[in-house]
């Protein structure tokens, strides 16, 4: 039977700011759950203000594992004032900038989350450069560049264990329907390449991919 969140943790996912779709959302907590069983760290590039992140800390909860999440917290591209994806609660008037960190510690502490995750705040690369461990599950949603979403891929994949799931956000087949341009697709697509990946799941433009080979 596949997992589901219960309804307190399926409402502050809801509730919380940012664009992940429910349906996404039930495939991201399924597959959170299983990568659970091999006892390891969950990983997510992208927390923005920490509606996804809500799924996995409560999967991870349940499995005795941490969840670890990704960000510098100053927005990707079409985040940013001017863009269609730019939500201006987001911005810190002190200092000018986005700073999602602070909405992220709210949503988390509503759901009554927050020991359950270990907040990385930094660049995605700098980050993954001292990353020296195992996980069970690595979720790339973060910047939609290719610099960034290949960065994503090849600092983080080459970590997760054997029969870890590698999950992969906003992949449009379609140049039609993307929206931020088609990296994720292209990181999607060279996984599954590789052959160190199997296809487990498509739910919207979530993938759920499982190791089954060494390498990326
Ligand atoms: C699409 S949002 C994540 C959405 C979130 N997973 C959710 O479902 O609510 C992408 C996030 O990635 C972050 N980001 C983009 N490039 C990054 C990088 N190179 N390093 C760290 N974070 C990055 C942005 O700051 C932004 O918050």
């Amino acid at each position: 039977m596949t997992a589901a969140p219960k309804p307190e943790i399926l409402a502050a996912f809801e509730a919380a700011k940012g664009f992940m779709p429910v349906d996404e959302g039930l495939a991201l907590y399924a597959a959170a759950v299983e990568a659970g069983r091999l006892g390891l760290p969950l990983l997510e590039v992208g927390t923005y203000c920490g509606r996804s992140t809500i799924l996995l800390a409560d999967a991870a909860r349940a499995a005795g594992v941490t969840a670890l999440t990704v960000d510098h917290h100053r927005g990707s591209e079409e985040q940013q004032p001017g863009w269609d994806y730019h939500d201006p609660e987001t911005v810190d008037p002190e200092v000018g900038l986005m700073d999602t960190l602070p909405t992220f510690r709210r949503t988390l502490h509503r759901a009554g989350l927050e020991e359950h995750v270990v907040a990385l705040v930094g660049r995605s690369p700098q980050v993954a450069k001292i990353w020296n461990a195992p996980l069970g599950l690595v979720f790339v949603d973060g910047g939609h560049t290719d610099e960034h979403a290949t960065a994503d891929y090849e600092g983080w994949a080459p970590h997760l264990a054997p029969g870890g799931l590698l999950l992969v956000h906003d992949v449009f087949p379609d140049p039609a329907d993307e929206f931020t341009g088609q990296a994720p697709y292209r990181v999607y697509l060279r996984a599954l390449a590789s052959g160190a990946f199997t296809e487990v799941s498509v739910t919207g433009s979530l993938r759920v991919l499982r190791r089954t080979g060494a390498g990326i």
